[in-house]
């Protein structure tokens, strides 16, 4: 007979907060990023994982997924049972709600998981095993999507890993709304939140982009766009900036990830 244990969701149930359209930055950077390679596959299977107190962010995965991929499908992972019933009723085709956690309770590898606003509940030396396992469990060609945002999406930060470990960290937001780059240092991912101090590359880099910012100040009278993509192509002086002005237009810049990581 198999123990309790073995069927035990790996992680811990934690705030279910979410919002409709909360994500949809970081739906839209991974159907640019990851589109082509979700579209070549035969079974293309992304994962919401802790998708929270409602089913929207799935079900706004899919459709955005759709647009790049057709045949792509959704399962929406949780890891409180009562959130998995309250989102079955809406399954539908190419969507599925299930129950689990970081051990990814799928028969076959996904070529997405994105978890988003999950690992900021949890603790920093947690992160590092977390990414292991998640990465362990990609299919070859698959991406892991981890990061935070604020309430209704505004400000967003997320770590991009490949099956080898993280690649790229990308900042995300509404310009009208920021005042400096800085600003989005509050929704830092957890594994770079509390590296936000003087030594740390990522507070050294916000520092960069801040002054950038500044200087780009003339630029504002164009429209906080304008001012946005002519910071970030200052930085990439300095900095190794791994997209184009495509993806700056949206408010959007990534970074490689070795750039960044912590000291220590
Ligand atoms: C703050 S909500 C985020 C909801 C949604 N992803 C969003 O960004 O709007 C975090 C959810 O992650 C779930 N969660 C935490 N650890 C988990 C794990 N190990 N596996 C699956 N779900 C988990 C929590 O139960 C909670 O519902």
């Amino acid at each position: 007979m198999t123990s309790r244990a073995a069927h035990r969701p790996v992680g811990t149930v934690t705030r279910g907060t979410t919002n409709p359209n909360r994500l949809r930055r970081m739906d839209r950077w991974i159907a640019a990023a990851h589109g082509a390679e979700l579209r070549r596959a035969a079974d293309p299977v992304a994962v919401d994982l802790g998708y929270g107190a409602a089913p929207w962010t799935a079900v706004e995965l899919l459709q955005r997924l759709r647009t790049v991929a057709p045949h792509a499908r959704v399962v929406g992972i949780e890891i409180d049972p009562a959130r998995v019933a309250a989102a079955q009723p809406y399954e539908r085709d190419g969507l599925a709600f299930r129950h689990g956690g970081f051990e990814i309770p799928l028969p076959g590898r996904p070529l997405l998981i994105r978890a988003a606003n999950v690992l900021r509940q949890y603790d920093e030396p947690e992160v590092a095993g977390v990414w292991q396992r998640l990465c362990a469990r990609l299919a070859p060609g698959g991406l892991l999507v981890e990061g935070t945002c604020d309430e209704i999406g505004r400000r967003h930060v997320w770590v991009a890993l490949g099956p080898e470990g993280p690649r790229t960290v990308t900042f995300a937001t509404r310009l009208g709304s920021l005042d400096r780059p800085s600003d989005l240092a509050e929704r830092l991912p957890k594994a770079l939140i509390h590296r936000n101090v003087p030594g740390e590359p990522v507070h050294a880099f916000l520092r960069d982009f801040d002054r950038a910012w500044a200087a780009a100040a003339p630029y504002a009278s164009y429209g906080a766009r304008q001012r946005w993509q002519r910071a970030v192509r200052e930085l990439t002086a300095d900095w190794p900036v791994t997209d184009g002005p495509v993806r700056w237009r949206q408010g959007e810049v990534t970074v490689a990830w070795e750039a960044l990581e912590p000291r220590s």
